[in-house]
């Protein structure tokens, strides 16, 4: 994996982004995200929803939240199915620790499907553990694990 490594840049999430951002999200989530719930999770922490850019499309996002004292939450992190396995989600995650380190944040959290095996794989790999399972976290009544990792 990664042998192919992408040269893209990241920056902050801009308002016509969002069309891109819809695209990915319905490729990538079960979950319905309407473009006024992406821009209600935009306006929590803006500097905080960051796009990954690649021959001048956004083929990836992240989006952050503070939860409390202390704490930063990913609440979405999505690379266009295409461009999977390319270190895409890994430049999005290392862009995303660095900025919470430097707003004195000291753990990040995040739920996500007890099924998605490539998304805890892809967790785990940046030192999340699993702290704790949610029954009927998702629309579809499916559960959550919450993970968790000190940075
Ligand atoms: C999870 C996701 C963001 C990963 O993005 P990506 O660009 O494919 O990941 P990267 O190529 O940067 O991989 C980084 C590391 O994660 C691990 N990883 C990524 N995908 C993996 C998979 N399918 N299985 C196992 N490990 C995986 C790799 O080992 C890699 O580590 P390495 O650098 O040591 O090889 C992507 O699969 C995705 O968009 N999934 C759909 C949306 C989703 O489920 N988001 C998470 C819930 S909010």
């Amino acid at each position: 994996m990664n042998s192919h490594f992408v040269q893209g840049y990241i920056r902050e999430f801009q308002r016509d982004d969002i069309y891109d951002i819809m695209d990915i999200a319905r490729n990538s989530f079960s979950e319905y995200y309407s473009s006024s719930l992406i821009m209600d999770l935009y306006s929590a922490w803006p500097q905080a929803f960051r796009v990954y850019v690649l021959n001048e499309s956004v083929q990836g996002f992240v989006i952050g939240a503070r939860n409390h004292e202390g704490e930063a939450r990913i609440l979405l992190l999505a690379v266009r199915s295409e461009l999977r396995s390319q270190g895409i989600g890994k430049s999005l995650m290392e862009n995303f620790i660095n900025f919470a380190i430097q707003n004195h944040l000291m753990s990040i959290r995040l739920e996500v499907k007890v099924d998605n095996e490539p998304a805890i794989a892809f967790y785990r790999r940046f030192g999340f553990v699993i702290t704790s399972r949610i029954k009927g976290y998702y629309s579809d009544s499916s559960d959550a694990f919450t993970m968790w990792k000190i940075i």
